[in-house]
């Protein structure tokens, strides 16, 4: 009897070991460690590109890490703002014909401490309020523009780019 037990506890046992093995190993359907690094690494990635930049000269210098930590363009951000009709509602450094009062005017933005008083002003959370603002601050004037992740990224990266 006590035999019997024993037996089916190690079967038991085997079968679940086996069981995790074959749902997690690398590789798997549900590689869940694979997963995780994943994920985790395109954070990791920021934050070591932001760790390398350093500062310079005690501020940031956002013209080299508006590359380095977004990974944007500031070049292709500043036609995403200029097709995307920012400047309607915004005064924008840079471009000629974006003087819109609606909105602050976004000179010198990257000194600012919240984005719209509601979002730490930091590249992550400027890409954030870019691609959703009403899901943020939901009685804004700013309306979501339907931008990509990617081109909310390059804008952000032209906002702390540009010259005030
Ligand atoms: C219809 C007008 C309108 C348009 C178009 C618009 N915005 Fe805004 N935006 C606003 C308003 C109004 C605010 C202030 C939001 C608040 O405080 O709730 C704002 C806030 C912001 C802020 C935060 C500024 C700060 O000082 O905190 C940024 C950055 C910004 N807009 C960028 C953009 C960009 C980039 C585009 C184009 C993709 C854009 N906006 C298009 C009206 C607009």
């Amino acid at each position: 009897m006590l035999r019997a037990v024993l037996a089916s506890l190690v079967l038991i046992v085997a079968l679940g070991l086996v069981t995790v093995w074959a749902v997690a190993r690398p590789g798997s359907a549900l590689d869940l460690p694979g997963r995780l690094a994943e994920m985790a690494a395109p954070r990791l990635q920021q934050f070591a590109a932001w760790y390398d930049a350093g500062p310079a000269d005690g501020r940031p210098d956002w013209e080299e890490q508006s590359r380095l930590v977004l990974n944007g363009d500031p070049v292709a951000g500043r036609a995403v703002i200029d097709s995307h009709g920012c400047g309607t509602c915004h005064a924008i450094p840079g471009l000629p014909r974006a003087n819109g009062s609606v909105g602050p005017s976004l000179a010198g933005l990257k000194d600012r401490s919240y984005i719209a008083g509601v979002l730490s002003n930091r590249p992550g959370e400027l890409i954030d309020w870019l691609m959703d603002p009403p899901a943020f601050s939901p009685m804004t004037a700013m309306p979501d523009l339907g931008l990509t992740e990617a081109e909310a990224r390059d804008a952000a990266a032209y906002l702390y780019a540009m010259d005030r």
